[in-house]
Parts: structure tokens; sequence; C-alpha cells
């Protein structure tokens, strides 16, 4: 590549932070509007930052209705790829828009309107693509739930949606196990206090689920003589698509409002540019549409981009092998993929040589991008030796819905560096910051923060909750969002994120709160208090472990203590989710904090990685600390 397109691409991130405006309106193009947005950027009330504010158009007509039109009805748009079903299809964008357009109407009958919301807890089916669009045809709110959180998590995201549909399916396909949804739904509508007025349940083969007096069947809703299809309702720029519900440190999930205009222009810019895929070409992001990944680059990138998504229902290794994301590339000829570092990790230790990528013709596949946590340059090295092409980090969170740093192959490859995610993406004003909110040298390390305003498609706000948006996001340093990851910028500009500043854990690229763990802990009646730490693991990236201690006048022997160690991990299980995976419970005497009662939870887990432990001079109590080494270390 050359020099000159490199120093082209710097040049335009420079512009488009110092003239927003001017980069985003050239960008709003790329998106068909109702009403063309005539203001681009609403900065009259700081630190809340609107885009597109006079904008009005709709997002489902974006992604289907527009294509169509154009030519592409016969077009591939989603391939449904199943192997831990055995089952597969391909849904054309003809296919696809009737589908959405008929899902929509139903959810119009059954009185959902703009402005309300649906929650999806749905597994990786072609139902959950649909329901998604559906809800934006008609202008409703969407908020997904990963299928892999338990009833608790689920209640707590109803409570806070209060949808007025619930759309969710009779059974998840896991490798080990068939997981019925619908006893956890019913589970999550007796605990939440808002009650949806209905449920559409999907009947999967595998498992029927029995039906109670608010569900409805999804078969029956879509006949096409049940159902007239619905139109596109035009919504204003600014109007929230979705809310996807994210971990913070506290037990309760934060509701990252997504809005419409903003988020279909940067969407639309990044698939191109970032991702350097072009509309008719296939992509395949192994993400799940629980996840932010999944929203964006599963649904709707691809789609607004006219290119064919592939929804893969299966795992990395084990459905069947090692070997299945390799068929998938060469089976729909995918130009890129997209998945975790923690994926490849699997992959590698069932296939170190690569024998099942040669097994395969990639000739399609030009680059694999990574993300959802740090990729470390072990993992990097081996893809890259084995594919033979650009292995591409990009970083980025729930509350931003594309990424703030990645090599722009789109555009043209920089020098990959392992370690490193590259450079700051258009309109992501980087800063790494100290502690007084000064900017650090080359090669410190720091909180990572981006100057206001962020770009289009980022979070405007949390669900119904300006207040916590602020307090979370923008208190720490005035005129910027604080991102809650450290790490440092290098001589060349590129950026290097090295992990959580706070106590959000990072399990297999899913993220999850310390706190929700340690709520489901703490309701167990032998507990007094708890603390869950997240530890390094070769293949999951951190896996969480808890430490507990008793209430004084609960006097266990070393049996009971181990059988409670063990109900205490099934008590996460069954309130989190088995996405949680933790597998150690250690009860203990007493946990470390400071004289103001915070608990050491950055120090357990520096002992525990085996790394130099920063203890604070402000520790309450020395002893306690150093009696729990053994323990954290692994040695008893
Ligand atoms: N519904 C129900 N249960 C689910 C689930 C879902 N959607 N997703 C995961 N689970 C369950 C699994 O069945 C497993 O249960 P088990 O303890 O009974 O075996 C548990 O949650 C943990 O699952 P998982 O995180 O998938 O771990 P694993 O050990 O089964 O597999 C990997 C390890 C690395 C293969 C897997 O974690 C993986 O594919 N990671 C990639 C994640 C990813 O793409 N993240 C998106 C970020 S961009
Ligand atoms: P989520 O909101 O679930 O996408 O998780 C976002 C968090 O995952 C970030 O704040 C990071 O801590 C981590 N993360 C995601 N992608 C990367 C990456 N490429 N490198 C390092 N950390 C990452």
């Amino acid at each position: 590549m050359s020099d000159d397109a490199r120093q082209g691409y710097r040049d335009t991130v420079a512009a488009s932070v110092t003239d927003p405006a001017g980069f985003w309106g050239e960008a709003a193009g790329l998106v068909d509007w109702v009403r063309a947005p005539r203001q681009v950027l609403d900065d009259s009330r700081p630190p809340f930052y609107r885009w597109y504010p006079d904008g009005r158009l709709n997002v489902c007509f974006n992604a289907l209705d527009r294509h169509v039109v154009h030519g592409r009805a016969d077009q591939a748009a989603l391939v449904y790829d199943s192997p831990v079903t055995g089952t597969g299809r391909t849904y054309t964008y003809a296919e696809l828009l009737d589908l959405v357009a008929r899902f929509a109407g139903v959810l119009r009958d059954l009185g959902v309107g703009k402005g309300d919301r649906v929650v999806i807890y749905l597994p990786m089916i072609p139902e959950a693509v649909v329901a998604m669009l559906a809800c934006a045809r008609i202008g409703a709110v969407h908020s997904v739930v990963f299928g892999g959180f338990a009833p608790a998590e689920l209640a707590a995201r109803i409570e806070d949606a209060r949808p007025k549909v619930v759309v969710s399916a009779s059974c998840g396909v896991e490798p080990s196990r068939v997981v019925a949804y619908k006893p956890m739904l019913d589970e999550a509508v007796r605990r939440s206090e808002h009650k949806p007025d209905h449920c559409v349940i999907v009947q999967r083969e595998q498992l029927q689920a029995e039906m109670g007096e608010r569900d409805l069947d999804w078969a029956q809703l879509m006949h096409p003589d049940a159902v007239a299809p619905a139109a596109c309702v035009p919504v204003g720029a600014t109007d929230p698509l979705y809310v996807l519900y994210t971990s913070g440190t506290t037990g309760r999930p934060k509701g990252i409002v997504r809005d419409s205009g903003g988020y279909a222009v940067a969407l639309s810019w990044s698939m191109t540019n970032l991702f350097g895929v072009q509309p008719g070409e296939t992509w395949f992001c192994a993400s799940d549409v629980g996840w932010v990944v999944g929203h964006s680059y599963i649904v709707y990138a691809p789609l607004l981009a006219g290119a064919t998504t592939v929804l893969f229902e299966g795992k990395p290794v084990g459905t069947p092998d090692a070997g299945t994301y390799w068929r998938i590339v060469e089976e729909h000829d995918v130009v890129a993929m997209f998945s975790a570092p923690t994926a490849i990790r699997a992959v590698k230790k069932q296939d170190p040589r690569g024998e099942l990528i040669e097994a395969h013709d990639l000739s399609s596949l030009r680059t694999l991008f990574l993300a959802g946590e740090r990729l470390d340059p072990d993992t990097w090295q081996w893809a890259t030796d084995r594919l033979g092409i650009p292995v591409v980090d990009n970083w980025w969170q729930t509350e931003t819905g594309w990424p703030i740093a990645t090599n722009p192959v789109g555009i043209t490859l920089f020098d990959l560096k392992p370690g490193s995610p590259t450079l700051p993406t258009v309109g992501y004003d980087v800063q790494v910051l100290d502690e007084r909110g000064e900017q650090v040298p080359a090669g410190t390390e720091g909180a990572i923060c981006i100057r206001l305003p962020l770009p289009p498609g980022t979070l405007p706000t949390l669900w119904e909750d300006d207040e916590r948006y602020v307090s979370s996001y923008l208190s720490a340093y005035d005129g910027y969002y604080l991102t809650g990851d450290g790490g440092y910028v290098d001589e060349d500009g590129y950026l290097y994120v090295m992990g959580r500043t706070d106590d959000v854990l990072n399990v297999a690229g899913h993220r999850l709160s310390t706190g929700s763990l340690e709520e489901a802990l703490a309701g167990h009646p032998a507990v007094a208090e708890c603390a869950v730490i997240g530890v390094r693991d070769a293949l999951k990236g951190q896996v969480p472990r808890a430490l507990v201690v008793l209430k004084a006048d609960v006097d266990l022997d070393a049996g009971a203590i181990a059988a409670l160690e063990a109900e205490l991990v099934q008590r996460v299980r069954d309130e989190v989710g088995a996405v949680a995976a933790l597998r150690r419970v250690d009860v203990v005497e007493a946990l470390p904090k400071t004289r103001s009662g915070k608990i050491l939870r950055r120090t357990m887990r520096q002992i525990a990685d085996g790394q130099e432990a920063q203890v604070p001079s402000t520790i309450e109590d020395r002893g306690v600390l150093d009696a729990l080494e053994p323990v954290l270390r692994g040695e008893e």
C-alpha cells in the first residue's frame, strides 16, 4: 500500500474530528432518507449530542426494501448455517423482506407501535434477524437478550425495557444439550414486575414448549392468511432503534441506546471502508445476535451494505470440529470473517497445525477480523501464519456500536503490529489520560478516553437514564467519554488496549458484571459477603473466581464447605447463566479491604494472575491479604 494512501487516511481521521459535521454530512449520503437532514450535528446541549436531528428515515427500508428495488431481490441476504441442528437455508433479499414485513404486521396487530419495546430472547435462528428488522420497520425498539442469560438477567431487562411483546423460542441448541428457553422466559416474566402483553414463541423441532395464556405461536401468526405485511414507518434519525443491555460493575445492566440515523450512516460507512466488504459479497460474523457485534455486523451493517450475511448456529469447535469456520468460508465464498480471539484459541487448541485450514479452499477469504477482547500476539501470529491473510484486531464496545480503532482495510492496509488494533477510526478523537486528565506521552499507560462528541452510531444516552449516562461515562474527565479500558499509544499513533480499568469481566469475549455474579452469591443464606474477580485463562481470556465469607453463625466442616462451594457455582449458573462459567468458589475467612471498605479486587486479581500486586496504602488489614495469597495463587 502506498504511503500516500496511509497519509490520506490519517488526514481524513484528523479532519473528521476537527470538522465532524463536514465528514458526517457527506457520509449521510450513504443512506436513503425520507427527509434528508439539514443539520448534521446538534451540539447545543453538551454533553448530549445528537446526529442528524431533523433527518427522517427507516432503517429496515435501508437494509432490505431499497436493495430489492435496486436489483438485489434474488441475491442472498441471509445464509443460515446450523451445524448443531444439521440444517441450513438461504434467504434472498426478497424472501427476507417478505418475512420481515409479515412479522412487522404481526407486531402491529399485537398493538406494537412506534417507540414501543419488544424484547427478543432467541437463539441464532433466522427468526432473530426477522424480529429485529420487523421492529425497525414499524419504529418499535428492540432489546435483544443473549440466550445464554438465565431468568434473573432476562427479568432485569424486561423490567427496565417494559416490552409490550417478548419474542422467544422453545429452545436453543447447544452442542452438549438442548436448552429449554420457554421455562426460563416464564420464570423471568414471573420475577419481573412488568408483564408483557404477549410472548410470541418459535416452536422448534428439537423441543415443543408448553404454551400459556399470553403465549402465541410464531408459525400460526406468520401464516400469509393470518397477517397483512406492514409498511415502513419513517422515524426521526434520533429515535431509538434498539436498547442493548450491557454489563457495568454493578448488578444492574446498562441500557445502551442506539439511535437510527447515525447508526445507519456509521455502519454503512464502516462496512466498505473499515471491513472492505462490497455489495453482493458474502461476509461471515461468528458472534451472537445477543451481543453488539451481532447487532452491528451479523444484522445491520452487512444488510445496509447490500452484502450477504451468514448466521451461524454453532461453535468454533465441536460442531462437528475445528474446521467448521473454514467449511463455511469455502461453501459460501466468504470474503471476510469476524470472530473473537477466544474462538481462534479454541480452534488452535484442536487443530494446532492448521490441518483443517489446509483441507479447505479459502481462496475467497481476504481478511479475518477479531474483536471482543484483547487479541494476544500468540493467537494473532498463529492465525496469520496459518491463514496467510491479514488478521485484523478491532477494538470497540457495546456503547460505541462500531470500531473505535482498527486497520481500515477497505481504504488501505497499515502495517499490522501484534497486540494493537492499529489506529483510531474516523470520528474518534482517542486520547490516553492520566489521573489528572493530562494526556500521557507515547508509550505510557493511562485511561483511554474519547473527546466529545462521539461520532454517529455511538450511544446518545442510557435508556431513560441521562444521569447514569453522565455519571458512568462523562464525569471522570470533563469533555471526554471514559471507555473503561486502559492502554497506551506508541510513537506511530498505534493504540494498545490492555484491559478494563474497572471490575467488568470479559469471559470468552462475553462481557459480564462482577456485581451480578456477586449478587447471585450474596443471595445465598449462608453468605455474609463475597467478591468476584476475573483471572487469566488460556482459552477464555478470563474466567471468574469467587471468594466467599460465611455468616458468623454458619459453622461447617470441610465436606459441607465443599458442598456449599458446589451449590454456589450452581447458583450463579441458575441466576446469571451458564455463560458466566464460574467454576471455582473458595470459602475464606475475610476479604481484603481499604479503610473505607472497598474490596481490593484488583490486588487480588494481580496475585491470582501471578503479577506483582499493587497494594494500596489505605489497606485496612494487610494480614487478611497475606492469608489469602495461597488461595489466590491456587496453592490451597
Ligand atoms: N444459550 C444457552 N446456553 C449458552 C449459550 C446460549 N446462547 N451460549 C453459551 N451457552 C452455555 C454453553 O452451553 C456452556 O454451557 P456448559 O457450561 O453447560 O457447557 C456455557 O454457556 C459456556 O459457553 P461458552 O462461553 O460458549 O463456552 P464453551 O466452553 O462451551 O466454549 C468457546 C468455548 C471459546 C468455544 C466459546 O466460548 C466461543 O465460541 N466463544 C466465542 C465467543 C464469541 O464469539 N463472542 C462474541 C464476541 S464478539
Ligand atoms: P462489549 O461491550 O461486550 O463489546 O465489550 C467491550 C469490552 O471488550 C471493551 O471495553 C474491552 O475491554 C474489550 N475489548 C473488545 N474488543 C477488544 C480488543 N480488540 N482489544 C482489547 N479489548 C477489547
